[in-house]
């Protein structure tokens, strides 16, 4: 059985080739060769120059119709022709942790579009999202999050970031960073 917790190792080791590392806001990540998913914890015989830590949760902002909507397109990761991989470090600020739940849910679906966003790069592109508060550990980030598709579809993806990045969600974000992979 698959654990909730997914560790990203980067350094010389792992399945992906690391193509760039790029800070979109905040603080950058180093760049390193090879970047390593592992499902639970780490191997600790791995030295990583960066280990990043979160674990899949129930989702927080979905309704019904959303949740069954995405349910029906959305494509598992590691499909074949998806040989680009995108990671996506993100930190929001604390006057977003500040709000209650439904004010983040209205900023992030009825002001923001982000699942009728997100929505259009699906089937292509596949996702999951791991959060890093729940840990109980001091973590950098608030959220991984991990993308793969086929080369042809680098563009579509590509669109989508310039949109979200220009939503009012995003003025919350703190930090990010953009690592993308090839395997
Ligand atoms: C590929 C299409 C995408 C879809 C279908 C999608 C969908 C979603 C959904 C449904 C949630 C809410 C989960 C919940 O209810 O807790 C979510 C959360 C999130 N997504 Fe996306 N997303 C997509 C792309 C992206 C991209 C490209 C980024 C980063 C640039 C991103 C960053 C996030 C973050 C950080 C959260 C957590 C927000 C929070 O809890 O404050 N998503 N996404």
């Amino acid at each position: 059985m698959l654990s909730r917790l997914w560790t990203f190792c980067a350094g010389d080791v792992g399945p992906f080739e690391v193509v760039s590392v790029r800070a979109v806001c905040g603080e950058a990540l180093p760049l390193t060769a090879r970047l390593n998913v592992v499902n639970g914890d780490d191997d600790s015989a791995n030295a990583c120059t960066y280990r990043l830590r979160g674990v899949v949760s129930n989702e927080r902002y979905l309704t019904g119709v959303e949740k069954r909507e995405l349910t029906r397109v959305q494509q598992p990761l590691g499909r074949a022709p998806a040989t680009l991989g995108v990671l996506i470090p993100i930190k929001k600020s604390d006057a977003w942790w500040d709000l209650p739940q439904d004010a983040r849910r209205t900023l992030f679906e009825e002001r923001s579009a982000h699942i009728a966003l997100g929505r259009r790069a699906l089937p292509n592109v596949a996702r999951r999202l791991h959060h890093c508060r729940d840990l109980g550990t001091q973590e950098p980030f608030d959220f991984l999050t991990w993308f793969d598709f086929a080369p042809e579809d680098e563009p579509l993806f590509d669109d989508l970031l310039v949109r979200l990045r220009a939503t009012e969600e995003w003025t919350y974000v703190v930090r990010e960073v953009e690592v993308r992979v090839r395997r």
